[in-house]
This record gives structure tokens, C-alpha cells and sequence, in this order.
């Protein structure tokens, strides 16, 4: 057995601009245990995304990447070519996106997009992963699967698409599912039914998973474990249910404050308003990215580097004055 479905530390990304290098993710450490839920929360801009598309491998080409290590599923993918780096997404890790209206090909049948990757990547029949498609589908909820195999993506409703989206980023079994913003897109029912279904999936299939949200309410319900992004940094991260119990950084605090009874979070909770603005992030940066939001910084909080603390229990803090209550 595997201690860790996904270990990066020290991921940074980086990205040429005409007013600089915009220096989105800035030194990252993620964790993710077999069988665990890792939500990664933050406002707009704080470098979820390209978190993740990292991680996939699908960051534009002029992006510059550096880690001190990156293991997937036990395997580091520092030392992968391209080509093998290629074949473990979809078979390690997969991912579905916010919108499944242009994750899936309009041209093409449901059962060819499921099937024409896996048929490729492990060699097997038509007939054999259309066995599995079908199983999928059944299992992610849509009914007469057998038929449906032939009708294309607009004969589905919004939600029956990311249902389908989510069987076919199982189809390679991968160990890890990366959901980024998974239902944005949908309607607030439909939203908690998909949320379901990809509680129910970790849960029965043992699936390791990277989930990005605005969504509190998403968080509360889901996650084992919360790492809180700004701008470009954790700034906190922990079980998800002490992170919630007992928020360390006044930004974790900032946005729990709205909502301080844990697991009763109604869905759709956006994150709420923290006054001011998240900094540029082209240049150079130095001491906390909030500080100048915080109502307990220093003028030491603009010093490199920023204090970390291990409490205990698996939690980490960046900043000078964590736990300490606001004045
Ligand atoms: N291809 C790109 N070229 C230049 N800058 C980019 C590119 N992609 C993202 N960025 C910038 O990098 C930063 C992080 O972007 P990212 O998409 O990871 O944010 P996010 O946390 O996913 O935000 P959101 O919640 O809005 O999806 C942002 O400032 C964004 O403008
Ligand atoms: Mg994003």
C-alpha cells in the first residue's frame, strides 16, 4: 500500500507577462493520504487552478515549473519523460472541469469519447470498455446506459453531462480525481446531487481526490482534509474539521467567519467579502501577501521568511501572529 496517492513540496509556477513574471504559485507544499479528500479553498486568482493543471501536466508550454518533489502514486514525475508523463494522466490521475458542456466533444458519440482512450492506453476491445462505460455510467446515474452509448453530449441536461464527465475520468481507474470547481456550472440542486455522487464515489471506490471550490458548504461536506490558498501560498492547512473548529490565519478566519458552525454549512456558501484586494503577483514579493488585509499585521509581517508553525495533528500555519484573536 502506498503512504501517499500525492506528495508535492516546494511547487512553484510561473508565468512570462508584458509586465513581468507573474509568480502564481509560490512555493506549495500538498499532501493527499489513499482514500483522502483534499479541498484547496481560496479567493479568486490565488493559483488553485494552475495548482492542479500542474499536477495534470496541462499547463500552457511557457509556463516554468519547479518542485523539490513530486511523487504520484509512489512514482517521482521529476525524473518522467514527457511521453510517460503523458501515459499516467487519465490511468494515475484524472480530472474533470468546471464546464462539461466544452469538456465533451459535440461531434462525437457519449460512447466514443469514453471508450477511445482507454481502447488506446491499455489495448483492450471496443467491447470491453464499452462494458465498463456502461458500468460507469450506471454508477454516476444515468439510466438505459446501453442505449445511450450512441447519442451525442446536447441529447443531456447539464447535470447528466458532468455525471458523464465524472464516469469518463474514471474510465482509466485512476487513483486520484482532480474536480476543479466540478459544479460552478450547475444549477444549486443539481449541484448537491453531483457532490453526492462524488462523496459516494470516494467513499466505494476508495478514490483519492483534489477538489478546488468557492464553496464552504462544499468543504464541510466532503473533505477529510482543507489547504487554504492566497495568493499563491498556503496559508493554512489541516483536517478539515479542526480547520474549521479552530481557524489559525486570520484570512482562514476571515472566511470562516460567516460561517461558524462546522458541517452545517448550507451549499452554496461563497466565500464571504474580506475587505481590500489579493496583491499583484508580478515581481518580486516579501513577508505575508495579506498583510496588508489583516487586521493584526506588523510591520515585521513584511520580513521573509514568514513564520510557520506545526501545531500538531497534521496542521500547518504561515503567519507571524497565528491564533491570535483579531482586536
Ligand atoms: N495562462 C496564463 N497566463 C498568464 N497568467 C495566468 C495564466 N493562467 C492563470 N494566470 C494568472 O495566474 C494567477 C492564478 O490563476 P489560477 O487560474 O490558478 O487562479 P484560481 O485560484 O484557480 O482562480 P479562480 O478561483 O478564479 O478559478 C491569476 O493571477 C491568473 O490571472
Ligand atoms: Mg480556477
Amino acid at each position: 500500500m502506498i503512504e501517499t496517492v500525492l506528495n508535492i513540496q516546494n511547487l512553484r509556477v510561473s508565468l512570462p507577462t508584458d509586465r513581468g513574471v507573474l509568480h502564481a504559485v509560490r512555493g506549495i507544499d500538498l499532501e493527499i493520504k489513499p482514500g483522502q479528500a483534499l479541498c484547496l479553498v481560496g479567493e479568486s486568482g490565488c493559483g488553485k487552478s494552475l495548482t492542479a493543471m500542474s499536477i495534470m501536466g496541462l499547463l500552457p508550454r511557457y509556463a516554468k515549473v519547479t518542485t523539490d518533489k513530486f511523487d504520484l502514486v509512489g512514482q517521482d514525475l521529476t525524473q518522467k519523460t514527457q511521453a510517460k508523463l503523458a501515459k499516467m494522466r487519465g490511468r494515475d490521475v484524472a480530472m474533470i472541469f468546471q464546464d462539461p458542456t466544452s469538456a465533451l466533444n459535440p461531434t462525437l458519440t457519449i460512447g466514443r469519447q469514453l471508450t477511445e482512450g482507454v481502447m488506446r492506453s491499455e489495448g483492450i476491445s471496443r467491447k470491453e470498455a464499452e462494458a465498463r462505460a456502461i458500468e460507469l455510467l450506471e454508477r454516476v446515474g444515468i439510466s438505459n446506459p446501453a442505449a445511450r452509448l450512441t447519442q451525442y453530449p446536447h441529447g443531456f441536461s447539464g447535470g447528466q453531462r458532468q455525471r458523464i464527465m465524472i464516469a469518463s475520468a474514471l474510465m482509466g481507474q485512476p487513483r486520484l480525481l482532480i474536480a476543479d470547481e466540478p459544479t460552478t456550472a450547475l444549477d444549486v440542486t443539481i449541484q448537491a446531487q453531483i457532490l453526492q455522487l462524488l462523496g459516494e464515489l470516494q467513499s466505494d471506490l476508495g478514490l483519492s481526490m483534489l477538489l478546488i471550490t468557492h464553496d464552504l458548504g462544499v468543504v464541510a461536506a466532503i473533505a477529510n482534509e482543507v489547504a487554504v490558498m492566497y495568493a499563491g501560498r498556503v496559508a493554512e492547512r489541516g483536517p478539515a474539521k479542526d480547520l474549521f473548529a479552530d481557524p489559525l490565519h486570520p484570512y482562514t478566519r476571515g472566511l470562516l467567519a460567516a460561517i461558524p458552525v462546522p458541517g452545517m454549512t448550507p451549499r452554496g456558501s461563497e466565500l464571504p467579502a474580506i475587505p481590500g484586494r489579493v496583491p499583484g503577483l508580478i515581481g518580486p514579493m516579501a513577508g505575508c501577501a495579506f498583510r496588508d488585509r489583516c487586521a493584526l499585521s506588523s510591520p515585521e509581517c513584511g520580513h521573509d521568511p514568514v513564520p510557520q508553525f506545526k501545531p500538531g495533528n497534521n496542521r500547518f500555519v504561515e503567519c507571524l501572529r497565528a491564533g491570535e484573536a483579531a482586536p
